[in-house]
């Protein structure tokens, strides 16, 4: 079995179930990304599944108003997210053409590299990495990445390396396979490196040194 083979066989076992995983819908999984900023899988479950009761389409948001949408999202905190969720609505609601791919969704205020990312590859299954701190460790840590990745520019190579072990076929998967890995198993003290899916040509578990990864920069 190869990498993809190798993980996406641990996803279908042992992937977390979350109510946003029973949808390919765009604009759902968009709120769902949202959301996940910056903030706890299981503080977001609820607010999510509350949300998307109330608004369940782009036109039921734009329709609404912006302190309607902060009033539901309330609790969550960093309360752009809903203002810039709220906008993207009414501009999509407009245009009619929801963003399908990666450069047309980064353009848009609030959806970074990660958001852009995931939404493309989990929706409209475009074959491009959703780098965050977790994927990230979980790669620093398989491929021994011996510099410090933790800005977002210096991980363009790492979305290269990436690109050649992904699932082309199911990319959104595989995406949620590496965060679920990162989140479970590969974590940043009690990792579990007996139960790894991809333990067998890890650089660092091969090394011993899975508390030496990611690197990080020394301060000044
Ligand atoms: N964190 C960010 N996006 C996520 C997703 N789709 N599933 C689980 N955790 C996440």
């Amino acid at each position: 079995m190869n990498f993809s083979n190798k993980i996406m066989n641990w996803y279908s076992k042992n992937k977390r179930n979350l109510p946003w995983r029973k949808t390919i819908n765009p604009f759902h999984i968009l709120i769902s990304e949202l959301m996940l900023q910056q903030t706890r899988v299981s503080h977001v479950v609820k607010y999510y599944s509350n949300f998307i009761q109330k608004f369940p389409t782009i036109e039921k948001v734009a329709e609404s108003s912006e302190k309607n949408i902060l009033k539901e999202w309330k609790g969550l905190g960093y309360y752009f997210r809903a203002k810039n969720l709220y906008n993207f609505a009414k501009l999509i609601y407009k245009k009619k053409f929801f963003p399908d791919r990666y450069h047309k969704l980064i353009k848009f205020k609030g959806i970074g590299p990660y958001t852009a990312a995931a939404v493309s590859s989990i929706c409209f299954s475009e074959i491009v990495p959703a780098i965050d701190c977790n994927v990230v460790r979980v790669f620093s840590r398989y491929f021994g990445i011996h510099y410090d990745i933790s800005k977002s520019l210096d991980r363009t190579n790492l979305s290269i390396m990436i690109k050649k072990i992904m699932d082309v076929k199911y990319p959104g998967l595989f995406n949620q396979a590496i965060m679920d890995l990162g989140a479970t198993l590969c974590t940043f003290k009690k990792y579990q490196c007996f139960s790894c899916p991809i333990n067998d040509f890890c650089f660092s578990k091969n090394n011993n040194v899975v508390d030496q990864f990611p690197k990080k920069n020394k301060k000044k």
